[in-house]
C-alpha cells in the first residue's frame, strides 16, 4: 500500500539508539547454533530478515527462544543438526542464505533452499563455486545458480580460495565451511569487507587468524556457547546521519552503535565532504568497538570514491547518492557494480527514484552521477519491495518541497521495524 510523506519545515533533533546490527545478529545466531550448550544474544534484531535464520536454525533441531529483543539459542552442537522436513525458505535474506549455504554445504543432508522473488533473482554462483570446490553439491532448480536450490554436503576439503568479488557473504560462507571441514581453509580479499563472523568467533572460543586480507581457520573447533549483545546497526544509523546533514538546523546522536571500521565507509566519505560528524568509541562488546556518532547540518562539497572504501559503504550507496544531490558541486559515485545484485538493482532504482523527485542524475555500468545541488520537489516514488531504498525514499522527503508517495513502505520491516517511530521522534517543527 502506498503511502505518503511531508515533513517540509521540520528538522532533525535529539538523541537515538537504533536495534541491533543485522550482519552481527545473523551471524550471532548462527555461532550460538554451532556451540553446545545455551547462549543468550541481546539487543538481536528482531527484524524480517532475521526471523529467517531464526526460522532456518529451528528446522535444523536448534531450540531458539525469543523475550523481547533477547534470544535464547539451546544447541546440542553442530553434530546434532538434524536434516529438514521440508525446503527452507529465505525470504528476502541474503545473509541467511549465503551464510548457511557455507554450513549446510558440511552437512552430509539434502536441503533445498527457497527466497522470495527478488531473492530468487540473485546470484548464488559467488557462494557455489567456493562450496563445489570443497567438495558440497549443488542444484539450481531452474538451471541458473540461483534459488531455489537443492544442497547435497557432506565431509569437505579446506581450499584457498581469492575472491572474485569483495563480499562479506562469500568469505563468511567460506569461513563457516572451513570451521566444521578438517584442515586449514583460507580466504584471501582484494579490499576489506565488513569482519564481523571473525571478530565474532573468539566470543564462541573459536580461532581465527587475520593478516592483512587473508583470512584463515583451522577446521573442526568446538564452539562454547556465551552471553552477547549485539551494537547498534550503523546501516541503520545511516539514515540518521544522512538526514540531520542535509536537513538545515540538524543536530542529532546515536548512541550504543557500533563503529566497526569495516562500515564506517559512508561516515569517511561524508567527512571528506565537509560533514560535521564525530564518532567515538565507548566500549567493545568483545572485538566489536561501540560507540556514539554525532551528527549536525553541513555544508557539503563533492569528492571522488576509491574502490577500497565501496565495501565499507555498500548499503549506503543510495543514501550517499542522496546526500549527493545536496552537495554544492557534480559528484560521481564510481566502482559500485555491486549495487546491481541487491534487493534490486540499486543503481537503477536509486537513479530512478531521486530522478522522480527532481534530482539531476544519471547512471552508467558502476556508477552514478549526481549534478548537484537540486532542490528535490517531491513526487511518487517506487522502492522495487527494497527496504534500503524505501528508507532512503522517507529520508529524501523531509527536505522535499512537497509530498513523497511511496509505493511500498512494509518492506521496511526487511530490517528496521521501527525505522518510522524512530523518525518522528527525531523530528522537530520549525517555530
Ligand atoms: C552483508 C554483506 C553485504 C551487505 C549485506 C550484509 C553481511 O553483502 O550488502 O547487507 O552481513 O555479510 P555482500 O557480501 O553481498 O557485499
Amino acid at each position: 500500500m502506498s503511502e505518503r510523506f511531508h515533513f517540509k519545515d521540520y528538522s532533525l533533533a535529539g538523541e537515538i539508539e537504533v536495534p541491533g546490527d543485522k550482519s552481527i545478529s545473523h551471524r550471532a545466531l548462527m555461532l550460538a547454533s554451532l556451540a553446545q550448550g545455551e547462549s543468550v544474544i541481546n539487543r538481536f534484531l528482531l527484524s524480517e530478515d532475521c526471523n529467517r535464520t531464526i526460522e532456518a536454525f529451528k528446522a535444523l533441531g536448534v531450540q531458539i527462544e525469543t523475550h523481547g529483543d533477547q534470544v535464547l539459542v539451546k544447541s546440542e552442537g553442530a553434530s546434532a543438526f538434524k536434516e529438514p522436513s521440508s525446503p527452507l525458505e529465505m525470504g528476502n535474506s541474503g545473509t541467511t542464505i549465503r551464510l548457511l549455504a557455507g554450513l549446510l554445504a558440511a552437512f552430509s543432508f539434502q536441503v533445498t533452499l527457497t527466497g522470495d522473488e527478488s531473492l530468487s533473482k540473485r546470484p548464488m554462483e559467488r557462494v557455489i563455486t567456493p562450496l563445489t570446490k570443497m567438495g558440497a553439491h549443488f542444484q539450481s532448480i531452474t538451471g541458473d545458480n540461483k534459488l531455489p536450490i537443492k544442497i547435497n554436503g557432506g565431509k569437505l576439503m579446506p581450499i584457498t580460495y581469492h575472491l572474485p568479488v569483495d563480499s562479506a557473504q562469500v568469505k563468511s560462507a567460506i569461513i563457516l565451511a572451513g570451521l566444521l571441514t578438517e584442515g586449514q581453509t583460507t580466504v584471501v580479499e582484494n579490499n576489506p569487507t565488513r569482519d564481523h563472523t571473525e571478530k565474532m568467533l573468539p566470543a564462541f572460543g573459536g580461532s581465527i587468524k587475520v593478516e592483512e586480507q587473508t583470512v584463515t581457520i583451522k577446521g573442526k573447533q568446538s564452539l562454547k556457547p556465551t552471553n552477547l549483545t549485539v551494537p547498534g546497526d550503523q546501516s541503520s544509523a545511516a539514515f540518521w546521519v544522512a538526514a540531520a546533514l542535509i536537513t538545515p538546523d540538524s543536530h542529532i546522536k546515536v548512541k550504543e552503535v557500533g563503529v566497526n571500521e569495516t562500515r564506517l565507509g559512508f561516515v569517511n566519505v561524508l567527512r571528506r565532504m565537509g560533514a560535521n560528524i564525530k564518532v567515538k568509541v565507548d566500549r567493545y562488546i568483545g572485538d566489536e568497538p561501540i560507540g556514539t556518532i554525532e551528527v549536525s547540518y553541513s555544508t557539503l562539497h563533492p569528492t571522488t570514491i576509491k574502490p577500497n572504501e565501496v565495501p565499507a559503504m555498500i548499503d549506503e550507496v543510495p543514501l550517499l547518492a542522496l546526500v549527493a544531490t545536496q552537495t554544492y558541486g557534480d559528484m560521481t559515485i564510481e566502482h559500485i557494480e555491486e549495487l546491481r545484485y541487491k534487493e534490486t538493482d540499486r543503481i537503477s532504482a536509486t537513479v530512478a527514484l531521486l530522478k522522480n523527485l527532481g534530482a539531476n542524475i544519471k547512471a552508467s555500468n558502476d556508477q552514478i552521477e549526481v549534478y548537484g545541488r537540486t532542490l528535490l520537489k517531491g513526487g511518487q516514488v517506487k522502492t522495487n519491495g527494497d527496504h534500503r531504498m524505501a528508507m532512503m525514499a522517507v529520508i529524501a522527503s523531509i527536505i522535499s518541497e512537497k509530498p513523497v508517495t511511496i509505493d511500498d513502505v512494509e518492506c521496511i520491516q526487511v530490517s528496521y521495524p521501527n525505522f518510522l517511530d524512530d523518525l518522528r521522534g527525531l523530528l522537530k517543527e520549525f517555530v
